[in-house]
């Protein structure tokens, strides 16, 4: 009987992303909508957003970005055992879109589900990978953050339209062959579901409804303490943080989560993401998008002690702390 977990972890193995061609400048918005570029960046921090063409599918992308992590793992497609899309805006809810997206990879019979933790999925999805890893369910897992949610935006309500975007990411999870090499701590997580409402679909019109305001209180309240925890259930301090990376939702969020970070210790040169100035709010993609543009600036190597936090609709979050492989 092997009933006890068979390798002492998980590691990020790879990563990559992909992201549709068409840029909005908030000038473009501008010209459909009572709001101007000063106000988004003032406010949101973004200053352009991609968006995918009506062509362009929710799994292409997903594909897309799967392909290129799995090059940057040097793995082939026969390697991975499983499949985990993290999404919130497939067009339907069925068939999923993680064996599709398998398939046209090339990855024969995985196991293959649609994860939904909406802004949180990524970080859900790698601390789910690292944990089948970890048991022995699974070799090596392709986990995908992918959105179209521009399919789900109303492009006439300046209050979603200036934030959301279109977009993947995605990193492939396998073992460690030691103590020393886990790269993958464990995930703080958890949810507040009496905020639901707070983002929303609504019934009418099938788009996207928010509270800002409500919203922009909770993740400035709320999430320094998962990405506090996070770093603790790591054994580590805040000190011990490279990057942060956090959902990219706003960057006035993003910027209060790094200040309380660096109150309680954590370093002035901590690298901090600011991918939303140039990709918007891409929901579960918005992470992995930020570490695979990081590293192409130089502003995450390999090595580095990353911490990852998302949040959002559920109201969801989770966090851990990876070493960048
Ligand atoms: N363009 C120009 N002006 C706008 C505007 C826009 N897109 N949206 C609102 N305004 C105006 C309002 O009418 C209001 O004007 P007034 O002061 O004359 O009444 C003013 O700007 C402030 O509006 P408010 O709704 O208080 O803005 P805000 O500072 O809360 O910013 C959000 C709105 C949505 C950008 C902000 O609340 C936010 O980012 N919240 C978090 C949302 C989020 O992260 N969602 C995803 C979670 S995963």
């Amino acid at each position: 009987m092997k009933l006890t977990p068979t390798v002492p972890g998980a590691r990020l193995l790879g990563l990559g992303s992909a992201q549709p061609d068409k840029i909005v400048t908030n000038d473009d918005l501008a010209a459909t909508m009572d709001t101007n570029d000063q106000w988004i960046r003032e406010r949101v921090g973004i200053q352009e957003r991609r968006v995918a063409d009506e062509k362009t599918l929710l799994v292409d992308m997903a594909v897309e970005a799967g392909t290129r992590a799995l090059k940057d793992a040097g793995l082939e497609p026969s390697d991975v055992d499983t499949v985990i899309l993290a999404t919130c805006t497939m067009p339907t809810p069925i068939p999923n879109g993680a064996a599709q997206v398998a398939d046209r990879i090339g990855i024969r019979a995985p196991a293959a589900f649609d994860l939904n933790a909406a802004c949180a999925g990524f970080c859900y999805g790698v601390g789910t990978a690292a944990d089948l890893v970890r048991a022995g369910s699974s070799k090596n897992v392709l986990v995908i953050g992918a959105e179209k949610l521009s399919d789900w935006v109303d492009w006439t309500d300046r209050s979603t339209a200036i934030i959301f975007a279109d977009g993947a990411g995605a990193a492939v999870v396998g073992p460690a062959a030691d103590e020393a090499s886990v790269g993958i701590g464990p995930v703080a997580w958890g949810s507040a579901g009496d905020l639901a409402p707070v983002i929303h679909i609504k019934d009418d019109n099938a788009k996207l409804f928010q509270e800002g305001q409500a919203v922009f209180r909770w993740a400035t309240t709320k999430i320094a303490p998962v990405a506090l925890r996070a770093i603790e259930l790591a054994g580590l301090t805040p000190a011990d943080i490279d990057v942060l990376v956090p959902h990219q939702a706003n960057l006035r969020i993003i910027e209060a989560v790094a200040k309380k970070l660096r109150k309680e210790g954590a370093r002035e040169d901590l690298r901090v993401a600011d991918d939303i100035v140039h990709s918007g709010n891409t929901s579960s993609a918005s992470i992995p998008l930020a570490l695979d543009h990081m590293r192409a600036d130089g502003r995450v190597r390999s090595g580095d002690t990353v911490l990852l936090v998302g949040f959002g609709a559920g109201l969801s979050y989770a966090g851990q702390v990876v070493i960048f492989p």
